[in-house]
């Protein structure tokens, strides 16, 4: 198994991709430490999905400092160090135009988006650099590169998650730490179905997943399955050269618009 013996560390561990990325890596052996805000959640999932060793959960809230440190030393206090970090919670924008903002929405999802994951850069650069070994995968978004009217507040959280990344893959490529991001396009979620089926509830699930048309040159949605190979891959010593990447699992989207 490629991963025994190796820890990851995954926020926002409890949704859809979080979820998919925890149970490829449990597949390949590793150790899960497993944060999210929502610890119902974080708890039905690793039931439901089986995950009944080698797992530690974590909830936390990703924007606090010393939640953000806790959990980082809780993970090397059970597993003893962190290999790789998926670096992940976020959440969507309110689809407003920037003159219509809701300010305090802005706030908090800048405060997620953004801070959450400088946090969580800050204390597993350290961990790592104290190991001398470490990969870090951020998500970002394929609307962090490609922008569209009404989307400023999330777009914006996901370009600085770009900036991050490539700004943390240069400081750490010393310390043999790679960091990259990952850009998913439109993922295969419930929250999705659920938007799709409020116009018409008759649609099934792969109607649905073609339903994005032309946008998606491969002609359908992502299935979260999809992103964690990506995911590891990066962590993998397969990507021992690649570092400050923007990796797209986006059906070609990006390609397609610029
Ligand atoms: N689903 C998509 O189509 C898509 C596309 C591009 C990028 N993304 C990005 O992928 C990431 C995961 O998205 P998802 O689709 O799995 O979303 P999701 O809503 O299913 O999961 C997000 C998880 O993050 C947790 N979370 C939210 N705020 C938190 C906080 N303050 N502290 C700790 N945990 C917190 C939530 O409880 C939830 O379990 C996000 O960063 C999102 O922006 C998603």
């Amino acid at each position: 198994m490629r991963f025994s013996g190796k820890t990851i560390i995954i926020t926002g561990a409890a949704g859809t991709i979080g979820k998919a990325v925890a149970n490829a890596f449990y597949q390949e052996g590793a150790n899960l430490a497993l944060v999210d805000c929502n610890k119902e959640a974080l708890e039905r999932v690793c039931r439901e999905e089986g995950w009944n060793e080698r797992t530690l959960l974590l909830p936390s809230d990703v924007t606090d400092e010393k939640q953000v440190e806790e959990y980082v030393a809780k993970t090397v206090e059970r597993f003893g160090a962190v290999d790789a970090f998926f670096n992940n919670a976020g959440i969507t924008g309110n689809r407003k135009t920037i003159a219509e903002f809701d300010i305090e929405h802005f706030r908090k999802l800048m405060d997620i988006n953004v801070t959450g994951i400088a946090l969580g850069l800050k204390y597993v650069l350290q961990q790592m650099y104290r190991q001398g070994s470490g990969s870090v995968i951020n998500t970002s978004s394929q609307k962090g590169k490609v922008f569209a009217k009404g989307s400023a507040d999330y777009a914006a959280s996901k370009s600085a998650v770009i900036t991050l990344t490539k700004i943390a893959a240069m400081e750490s490529a010393e310390k043999n730490v790679r960091v990259n991001c990952i850009m998913p396009g439109i993922v295969h979620s419930k929250m999705l179905v659920d938007v799709k089926r409020k116009g018409n509830p008759d649609l099934s699930v792969e109607e649905i997943g073609r339903s994005f048309g032309d946008s998606i040159p491969i002609g359908r949605w992502c299935e979260p399955e999809e992103l964690a190979k990506a995911v590891m891959f990066l962590a993998s010593d397969d990507a021992s050269y690649i570092t400050g990447a923007e990796l797209h699992i986006d059906g070609g989207m990006t390609a397609n618009s610029l």
